[in-house]
């Protein structure tokens, strides 16, 4: 296995409403490698972005982590400063956010923005900064990286400026990429050519991508390793192949189920998973997943939810009776 880059160990990050204590993140540990992609799926509200923001400390009020370590190389990015980790936000781990528009100033030119960017972490001359953004702008598959850096973002479709968003994450070669829905909010077309080059960027520089998204296409088409996220907990991690073949817990297997497929007749209803997600304020220690489960124990009731365990090679669920497969064990 490669280098880990980022472990995430016991992560808690909860929310302090007026309504209640909301556990966003309860317990969630995974390792994020050097040249691989982790896909972080669920349904909304399921808190994948939630720990995208507490990774780096950009949860908004009133979210706060409350347990848990965040590691990258020797230190423990819970326990640093605000400056530190601006250092470390800009430098070392990039966010690209689903709304490219709004994360781009608009009052200064894309080129500007690539090379400020540059400017401020790297000494070098601003002929320099503007080489290095032309060379960067191109990378990310923009056709025209001059044409485009004297544009201002309203000028920009949105694939473009998912691009730029891009080109300004990895104009410092980040040993971590954190990107929430990066194409949700764009064409399918566009979707891909985006995610190809930023898969291109990966295989270049040997980035670790946490991918967080809830659609299991881009997963099967992007990812290496897949964690499955449910009412705040991750339910099942492994390999997309493993876990898309063989899901074990019972809430993959829903998932997995519930893709609109096109082999299905047109007027037949899409399969969807029975029931609604838990509120997370307040949660029992019992499987989250419990109230929808058929295939529910009574140790399911009456015990918390167990950790994750290796159901086969490479692959863990967080489940007393886990999905069994006609082939498992042939
Ligand atoms: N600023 C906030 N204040 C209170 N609750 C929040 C806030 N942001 C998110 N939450 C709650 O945290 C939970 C997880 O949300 P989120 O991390 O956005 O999930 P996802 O990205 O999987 O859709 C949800 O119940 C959501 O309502
Ligand atoms: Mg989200």
């Amino acid at each position: 296995m490669a280098d880990t880059v980022l472990r995430v160990e016991n992560l808690q990050a909860y929310f302090f409403t007026a309504e209640g204590t909301v556990k966003a993140v309860n317990d969630v540990s995974f390792d994020l490698h050097e040249g691989r992609t982790l896909a972080l799926v669920g349904e909304s509200g399921a808190g994948k972005t939630s720990v995208g923001l507490a990774i780096v400390k950009l949860l908004p009020h009133p979210g706060r982590v409350v347990g848990g370590r965040v590691l990258f190389g020797e230190r423990d990015l819970t326990r640093l400063g605000p400056e530190e980790m601006r250092q470390v936000r800009g430098r070392e781990i990039a966010m690209i956010f689903q709304d490219p528009v709004g994360g781009l100033n608009p009052v200064l030119s894309v080129g500007a923005q690539v090379q400020e960017i540059i400017t401020t972490h790297l000494d070098v001359s601003s002929g320099e900064a503007r080489q290095r953004s032309l060379r960067i702008l191109a990378q990310t598959g923009l056709a025209d990286p001059e044409a485009v850096s004297s544009r201002y973002p309203f000028q920009l479709s949105g694939g473009m400026a998912q691009r730029v968003m891009i080109a300004i994450a990895t104009a410092l070669n980040p040993r971590v990429i954190i990107a929430d829905e990066p194409t949700s909010a764009l064409d399918v077309t566009v979707q891909a050519g985006i995610l190809e080059d930023l898969q291109e960027l990966q295989r270049r520089h040997g980035t670790a991508i946490l991918l967080i998204t809830h659609d299991l296409g881009i997963v099967a088409q992007t990812a290496d390793d897949m964690a499955v996220m449910y009412a705040g907990r991750i339910v099942e991690t492994g390999d997309v192949r493993s876990v898309f073949s063989r899901p074990r817990h019972p809430y993959t297997w829903a998932l997995l189920n519930s893709r609109p497929r096109l082999d299905l007749e047109r007027d037949k209803p899409l399969p969807t998973i029975a029931g609604t997600p838990p509120s997370l304020v307040d949660l029992p220690p019992e499987c989250p997943y419990l109230p929808r489960c058929p295939k529910a124990v009574s140790r399911c009731r009456t015990e918390p939810m167990p950790p994750l365990t290796e159901a086969a090679a490479g692959q863990r669920a967080a489940c007393y009776n886990p999905v069994f497969h006609h082939d498992d064990g042939a």
